[in-house]
């Protein structure tokens, strides 16, 4: 063992006088004396020499750490000065003192999505109308997405183009799954699992194959909201999302709705808010709503004739686009720090 020491103490010095250059010294106070060097290494060897040789084993290691640093250091001094400090090495010695009043550099801090932030702010405006949280998956099926909507095997909504289907293994029975196309699928879910009344809302991600331009994109948000119970008129509705519209964009917001149609609600309509995306301030449509349709009600086992109740989509996006007046919707998704930074 007393061996290693010698050994390891010429290699040094050799290595050492082949040093010639500041690099070479950095490498070399690695190598050696670093915190996972070979002189730290050989203390470590300490555990495995017999009990009676412990004692020189360990004064002939400190002896030559002593002699390797000595040694770097005289070197360091021929070679120009950096690491004449000794065992702290290159680095210390190097540059002037450090001034410890000094401030310290700023810490980049991260911030939450401004798509995040409008969906905290949406939940606020809607828990504070009584609306509890529900969540659904995002890899939905056939009967979620499409038939308790009352959405018919030949509607046009099912269209391959017009949906991300999720590819079956060979031989599977049944419509395929699909990344879901809107969150209405969580009203579905919700109404099959309690009984009315019901007031919730349930925002996340949704998929379409949409060709990319400022107000369109193949995966976007949407916030849901379904409120059940006896005697819901469209006065609630409307009264909902307008109260909505002003608490979420201010006092002065213009919103309108326009007589529409989706299988799951009758009547329907389509809530339109007024907006400046560059052009000018335009109409622009956020959103689907309407009072369910009674064959919605009978797929989650709901009787038609005892609850009635309002739903809604919105386009979590385009709130976020009139709210901050962001002209393009693909700049939520760049991750562009200088853009999101503002928020
Ligand atoms: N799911 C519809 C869409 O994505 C929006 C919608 C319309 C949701 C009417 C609703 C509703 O809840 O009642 O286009």
């Amino acid at each position: 063992m007393l061996e290693r020491i010698d050994e390891l103490e010429a290699k040094a010095q050799a290595d050492l006088s082949a040093v010639s250059d500041a690099a070479g010294l950095e490498a070399f106070r690695i190598t050696y004396l670093g915190s996972k060097g070979a002189v730290k290494g050989l203390m470590g060897l300490i555990k495995d020499v017999p009990g009676d040789q412990r004692k020189a084993f360990g004064q002939g290691a400190n002896a030559v750490r002593a002699k390797v640093e000595a040694a770097f250091a005289a070197r360091s001094a021929e070679l120009g000065g950096a690491g004449a400090a000794g065992s702290s090495g290159a680095k210390a010695a190097a540059g002037p003192a450090v001034d410890v009043t000094l401030p310290g550099d700023g810490v980049p801090l991260g911030r939450r999505h401004v798509i995040t932030q409008t969906i905290d702010e949406l939940t606020e405006v809607f828990a504070r109308m009584g609306f509890d949280v529900e969540t659904g998956p995002e890899a939905e099926d056939d009967h979620h997405n499409f038939v308790a909507l009352n959405i018919p095997q030949t509607h046009p909504a099912r269209d391959p183009r017009d949906n991300f289907y999720i590819q079956q293994p060979a031989g599977a029975a049944g419509s395929p799954p699909l990344l879901r196309s809107q969150t209405s699928t969580v009203q579905i879910r919700v109404m099959e699992n309690v009984k009315p009344p019901v007031r919730i809302i349930s925002t996340g991600r949704v998929y379409r194959p949409d060709e990319h331009d400022a107000t369109h994109s193949s995966m976007f948000h949407q916030i849901e909201g379904l409120y059940v119970d006896k005697n819901v008129t469209m006065v609630d509705l409307k009264t909902t999302l307008i109260q909505f519209a002003k608490a979420y964009f201010g006092a002065d917001a213009e919103v309108k709705l326009v007589p529409s149609y989706f299988p799951f609600t009758e009547p329907s309509a389509e809530l339109y808010v007024k907006m400046d995306l560059g052009k000018g301030l335009e109409w622009m449509e956020v959103g689907g709503c309407g009072m369910i349709d009674p064959a919605v009600f009978e797929a989650v086992g709901y009787d038609p004739e005892e609850w009635t109740g309002f739903a809604f989509g919105l386009g979590i996006e385009r709130l976020t686009m009139r709210k901050h007046n962001i002209a393009d919707i693909r700049w939520l998704y760049e991750g562009d720090v200088r853009f999101l930074r503002q928020f």
